[in-house]
């Protein structure tokens, strides 16, 4: 059996960090399954259809080439956070996304998965599921440091609004909502440091490890 990490939740909630660190401890391969809705979202920008067409986001899906998407730096601003929300609602995109995601998550040896939807569709198989979230007001704060410290200028309370409108978007859509996965564990950072959250991280993996034998 195939340790397999499903790492859910909302923006800048600390999840994507996580995930990259438990990849690492493990020696895993890490898919961040945002960087794929970004990259559709911003192709049907570039290409200059709607966000809302969902026929031109799904071709847009199909076409994708995952290959160094994590070092494209145009895929970390709020322009393509925002794209991919609004392309990620339109089922015929997530369709199109899902063979490869599982796939990932199918590989031999394991893999860890970050997202919304990796516990409850991508791989409701998963050996250990968490769920990490924040206060929105917290959130919004990690955001804006980092924004702030690339030089990227942008008033907290619109960040703060960024954040509730993608939340919004994400839990209330009708094709695979973020939603807590019934087996996944919540973990809550509001209070904690990095280091605290990637422990408890850590030891909710072991304990899922070891309740499969793993
Ligand atoms: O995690 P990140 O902020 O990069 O995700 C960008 C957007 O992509 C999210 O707001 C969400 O709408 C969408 N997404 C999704 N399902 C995933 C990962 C991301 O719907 N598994």
């Amino acid at each position: 059996m195939n340790l397999v990490i499903a790492v859910d939740g909302p923006a800048a909630s600390g999840k994507g960090t996580i995930a990259a660190r438990l990849a690492q401890t493990y020696g895993l391969p890490h898919l961040d399954t945002g960087l794929l809705y970004r990259a559709v979202g911003l192709k049907v920008v570039r290409d200059g259809h709607a966000l809302d067409d969902e026929a031109a986001a799904a071709a847009a899906a199909r076409s994708l080439v995952p290959a160094g998407l994590a070092e494209d730096e145009r895929l970390t601003t709020g322009e393509a956070g925002e794209a991919a929300s609004r392309v990620a609602g339109h089922p015929a995109v997530r369709s199109a996304l899902l063979e490869l995601q599982q796939a990932f998550a199918a590989q031999p040896g394991g893999a860890v998965l970050d997202g919304r939807d990796i516990g409850t569709v991508i791989a409701p198989e998963a050996t250990a599921k968490l769920f990490v979230t924040a206060a929105p007001e917290v959130r919004a704060e990690r955001r804006w440091k980092q924004l702030n410290a690339r030089g990227i200028e942008i008033a907290f309370e619109d960040m703060l609004a960024d954040i509730r409108r993608r939340d919004e978007r994400d839990a209330g859509r009708g094709a695979a909502p973020m939603i807590q996965a019934e087996d996944a564990v919540l973990l809550d950072t509001t209070d904690m440091g990095i280091e605290a959250a990637f422990d408890a991280a850590r030891r909710i993996v072991e304990t899922a490890r070891a309740r499969h034998g793993l």
